[in-house]
């Protein structure tokens, strides 16, 4: 028998939109899975997929090897985390509720107290996609409890682990939000502004999307200049890039839209 199929006892703590669908992805994949979510009612479904509902968080910790967190802040995380240390003394603890580096990294100090081998988990997916082929999460920390349960962790998606540092996993997936976000907003307003021309947003998605997966293409080629500042090759002079931002800016101004979000990707751009 391979580690693949292996029985783990898993438990996941939170099942909102998000823990749900990793319970149900475990039970999918053969798992033993004891859940608790702070609404009872929010573990039926659940339950009658095959999974065992525990009374509390700390009993839910306790039937398992690997505890699962998927609550909704840092603080829901302590709140049930620590008053568990007993409970999950020696095992591998997964946290994949969304928090900054630095609560990951505090999170992992008080796990190291508690011999508790701490991994901290960005998804790279929404509840529907879990499990399917888009779906990635990144991992830092423990990277020996990583690799003893990476088959679990695979069954979410692909499992990419990042480093040791355990506010490593929670930095790639705030900078990966942020090249979301900021793509958002230049769509959100460029849709406002074809709009002034007469046009529409849907053909601006038609026409945007595609340019910017090729531009997307270009960005491995960026990162060696930005790991190392010696290798760094300009690709346009920032005389280049500010005057075609400025044309943006001036552009949006003359529709009646903002220029703020123009200003400030001049600034992080060029150095003029
Ligand atoms: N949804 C996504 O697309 C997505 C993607 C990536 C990462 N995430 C992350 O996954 C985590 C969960 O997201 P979600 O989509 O499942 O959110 P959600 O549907 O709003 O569920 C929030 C969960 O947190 C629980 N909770 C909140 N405060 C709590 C507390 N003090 N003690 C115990 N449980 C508490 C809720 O319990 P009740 O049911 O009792 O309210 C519920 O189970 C978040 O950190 C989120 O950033 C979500």
């Amino acid at each position: 028998m391979t580690n693949t199929t292996v029985a783990q006892r898993v438990s996941v703590i939170g099942l909102g939109a998000m823990g749900t669908a990793l319970a149900k992805a475990l039970l999918a994949g053969g798992h033993e899975v004891t859940v608790w979510n702070r609404t009872p009612a929010r573990a039926e479904a659940l339950a009658a997929d095959g999974a065992q509902v525990a009374a509390s968080s700390a009993e839910a910790m306790a039937a398992a090897d690997l505890v699962i967190l998927c609550v909704l802040d840092d603080a829901a995380v302590r709140e049930h985390l620590e008053p568990a240390a007993a409970q999950v003394r020696g095992k591998v603890v997964v946290n994949l509720t969304t928090t900054s580096p630095e609560q990951a990294r505090a999170l992992g100090r008080w796990a190291a107290a508690q011999q508790v081998e701490l991994i901290d988990g960005g998804i790279m997916a929404v509840p529907e996609m879990i499990g399917g082929p888009a779906a990635f999460v990144l991992y830092s920390g423990a990277s020996a409890g990583f690799e003893r349960f990476r088959a679990v962790l695979e069954l979410f998606g692909r499992a990419e682990f990042v480093g040791a540092d355990l506010g490593a996993a929670a930095m790639y997936d705030v900078s990966i939000l942020g090249g979301m976000y900021a793509m958002f907003a230049a769509f959100r307003q460029g849709g406002a502004m074809v709009r002034s021309t007469g046009g529409s947003a849907a053909r601006l998605a038609a026409l945007m999307g595609p340019f910017l997966q090729a531009m997307a293409s270009l960005l491995e080629g960026y990162a060696p200049g930005i790991d190392n500042p010696a290798d760094y090759v300009q690709q346009q002079s920032d005389e280049f890039t500010a005057a075609a931002i400025d044309l943006i800016d001036k552009s949006a101004a003359e529709s009646g839209n903002p220029t703020q979000l123009y200003t400030v990707l001049r600034d992080g751009l060029t150095g003029l």
